[in-house]
C-alpha cells in the first residue's frame, strides 16, 4: 500500500496531490472510491429533462463520471485539489476550485447533487450539507455516502482498512466521520428527506481483491486485475452508508 509520502497531519487535502497517480488506477490507493462511485451512480435516475445539472461536491478526479454515462446529465465537479480537478476534467467533468462549504453555483441550479466519501473530510459537514441543500431545485435529488460516527466505524475504516490496501493511510481523521442521525436531521432541517442504507464490500469480492493484491502488489503493470469488489446493502448504517433525498419545496 502506498501511503501518502510526506507525513502530514490527518485529513490534509494536500495528500490528495500527493496521491494523483493513484486515482484511475482500478486496483490502486483509491480502488474503493471506484467500487463506491458504481453504487452512487446506481441511485442516481436518468436525467429528468433535456440540460439538467448533476453537482459532484468532493469530486476529485470525476471517478463519477463513467458510471454516469448514458444518464443525460451535465457533470460539474466541484473541489478544492486542483491536481483532481485536472483529471476530472480530462474525464468530461466541467470544474470549478472552491470549498463544499461555499460554492459559487446559483441557489436551486441542480436536479442532482452527489456528496460521495465527502462530508467525512469536511470540519464542518453540516455548512457542506445546507450547501449541497442549497443548489439543489425543489424536487431535485441529493445522494451521499460517508462513513459514520462510531467506534465500529473507527474500527474498521481506520485502524483496520489503513493497514490495508483499500484505504491510503492518514486519509481520514476519525473526528470528522459523520453521526448518521444528525445528518438525517440536518437534511430534514434544510428541507431534504434523506433515507440512509448501510452498505459494505460483497466479502467474497473483497477477498479475492485483497489476494490478488497481495500477489500483485501494487504493480501499474499488474494485468491480471480481476472482477472489482462489488458494493452491496447491509442492515447496519453503523460503518459505511448511502443517503437519497428529494428536496420538498
Ligand atoms: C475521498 S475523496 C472523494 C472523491 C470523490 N467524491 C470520489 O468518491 O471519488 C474526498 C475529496 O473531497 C475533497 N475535499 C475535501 N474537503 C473538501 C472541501 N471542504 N470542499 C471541497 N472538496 C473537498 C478532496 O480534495 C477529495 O478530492
Amino acid at each position: 500500500m502506498r501511503d501518502a509520502g510526506r507525513t502530514l497531519p490527518r485529513n490534509d487535502p494536500r495528500q490528495y496531490d500527493d496521491l494523483a497517480g493513484e486515482w484511475w488506477r482500478p486496483d490502486g490507493a483509491f480502488a474503493m472510491l471506484h467500487w463506491l462511485a458504481e453504487a452512487r451512480a446506481a441511485l442516481v435516475p436518468p436525467a429528468p429533462r433535456p440540460d439538467a445539472l448533476l453537482v459532484d461536491l468532493g469530486c476529485g478526479a470525476g471517478l463519477l463520471a463513467p458510471h454516469l454515462a448514458g444518464k443525460g446529465y451535465r457533470h460539474v465537479g466541484v473541489d478544492l485539489t486542483r491536481s483532481a480537478l485536472a483529471q476530472a476534467a480530462e474525464h468530461g467533468v466541467t470544474v470549478v476550485q472552491g470549498d463544499a462549504t461555499a460554492v459559487p453555483l446559483a441557489d436551486g441550479c441542480a436536479d442532482v447533487v452527489a456528496a460521495g466519501e465527502l462530508l467525512e473530510h469536511v470540519p464542518d459537514w453540516r455548512a457542506a450539507v445546507a450547501e449541497a441543500c442549497r443548489l439543489l431545485r425543489p424536487g431535485g435529488l441529493l445522494v451521499l455516502d460517508t462513513l459514520n460516527d462510531t467506534a465500529l466505524s473507527r474500527l474498521l475504516a481506520v485502524r483496520i482498512a489503513e493497514r490495508l490496501p483499500t484505504v491510503p493511510r492518514g486519509i481520514h481523521d476519525p473526528r470528522l466521520f459523520v453521526d448518521a442521525r444528525a445528518l438525517v436531521a440536518e437534511c430534514e432541517r434544510h428541507g431534504v428527506r434523506l433515507r440512509l442504507r448501510g452498505v459494505r464490500p460483497a466479502i467474497g469480492g473483497l477477498l479475492g481483491w485483497l489476494l490478488r493484491r497481495m500477489r500483485d502488489g501494487n504493480r501499474p503493470d499488474a494485468t491480471d486485475a480481476g472482477p472489482p469488489p462489488r458494493i452491496v446493502p447491509t442492515w447496519s448504517t453503523a460503518v459505511l452508508y448511502q443517503g437519497r433525498g428529494t428536496r420538498s419545496g
